[in-house]
């Protein structure tokens, strides 16, 4: 092959449910998943279930106010125990089977007759629980037996894109308000749209309101992928608004080389954090199948900013736009995948080549 070209991986990749179910278990079920906003359970019995992998995790907060995972699964015949996205309980989970009930930290608390049955242990029978972690007021769990370095694999992911380990500390992520939430139901393979997030190959074509903001991705250039580097607002640009109108204050921690400045990190697998001077946006992906990720994306502001209640439409709405531009552009190639032309995959232009690095580690991943 030509030396600018190198391979994709091979279309059966974006399409085969087997491939699918290695990379549920050696992927999602092996790494650190951002699951939930930590403020989406604030309280006591708050809970949401996400499906992660193979397996529905019920992340929940205990009288203490820890947050708790659990598999979804009652001990006893293995009824789902909640089948709510999200909901509430006063201080208990029951399986609405036959009654078996759990407390907030997962202990078997009561079941019918259990006092008849001396020699059940409460202790054994609890759910089994899932190890947590929260970072940038999110709640990431992992299934592995065994979870790899947090520090190593999340916040290194964040620490080697921006090149110093307080560069993320100073956007104060972990305080910031939801401003607002948007649900995208894409048609279209996981990893296709990482691959599109790693490479701005695209972005004169189908960004036009990005690139009015960013003038540098208009040059096609990755330049978003240099170490520390993070692509600087045009000349005339006053925020990262739809139209380059001005947008908030500057998040207050920031130092003065992050201002007029935008960037993007992915944190492997499912994680996309971008940060601008006045907000941060965090987008989550849930592989729900080969074909399908429902991308649930939160715009994070200072808590002045949306206690104040100032309009945060237009400051939403540009990266709202890149979604769909985006998305759009993965669904386009989600149907490809199946054909005969891509059997042996397509190519990647220099720019797109860290892109491959991303397949090796898939690979890797996959081999076990
Ligand atoms: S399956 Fe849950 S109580 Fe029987
Ligand atoms: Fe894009």
């Amino acid at each position: 092959m030509t030396a600018s070209l190198i391979s994709t991986l091979p279309g059966r990749y974006y399409t085969d449910p087997a491939i699918f179910a290695r990379e549920q278990e050696n992927v999602f079920e092996a790494l650190w998943f951002c699951a939930v906003r930590g403020a989406d359970i604030p309280a006591p019995g708050d809970y949401r279930t996400v499906q992660i992998g193979r397996e529905s995790v019920l992340v929940s907060r205990s009288r203490s106010g820890t947050v708790r995972a659990f598999l979804n699964v009652c001990r006893h015949r293995g009824a789902r125990l909640c089948t709510e996205e999200s909901g509430s309980v006063r201080r208990s989970f029951q399986c609405p089977y036959h009654a078996w009930t759990y407390d907030l930290d997962g202990r078997l608390i009561a079941a019918p007759n259990l006092t008849s049955m001396p020699d059940v242990d409460r202790a054994e029978f609890g759910l089994r629980t899932v190890p947590v972690r929260e970072w940038l007021g999110y709640v990431w769990v992992c299934l592995a037996d065994e979870p790899p370095s947090f520090a190593d694999t999340v916040i290194g992911a964040v620490t080697e894109r921006l090149g110093a380990a307080d560069a993320i500390e100073a956007y104060g992520t972990e305080s910031l308000a939801l401003g607002r939430r948007v649900t995208y139901d894409v048609r279209a393979n996981w990893k296709l749209i990482i691959e599109n997030f790693m490479e701005c190959y695209h972005c004169a074509t189908i960004h036009p309101e990005l690139t009015e903001v960013l003038p540098e991705f208009a040059d096609g250039y990755a330049a978003q992928y240099y170490v520390g580097h993070g692509a600087e607002f045009g000349e005339d640009v006053r925020g990262f608004t739809v139209d380059g109108g001005e947008g908030f204050g500057t998040l207050s921690g920031l130092a003065a080389g992050q201002d007029r400045r935008y960037y993007a990190i992915t944190v492997r697998p499912q994680v996309f954090v971008n940060l601008v001077p006045d907000h941060v946006i965090v987008h989550r992906m849930f592989p729900l199948a080969a074909d399908r990720t429902v991308v649930e994306c939160d715009w994070l502001y200072s808590p002045e900013v949306i206690g104040s209640g100032r309009d945060i439409s237009r400051s939403v709405e540009l990266f709202h736009r890149v979604n769909e531009q985006d998305f759009a552009a993965c669904e386009r190639c989600q149907p490809a995948m199946s054909s005969r032309s891509y059997a042996d995959g397509g190519v990647l232009v220099p720019s797109e080549h860290h892109i491959g690095e991303f397949h090796d580690w898939l690979l890797k991943r996959l081999a076990g």
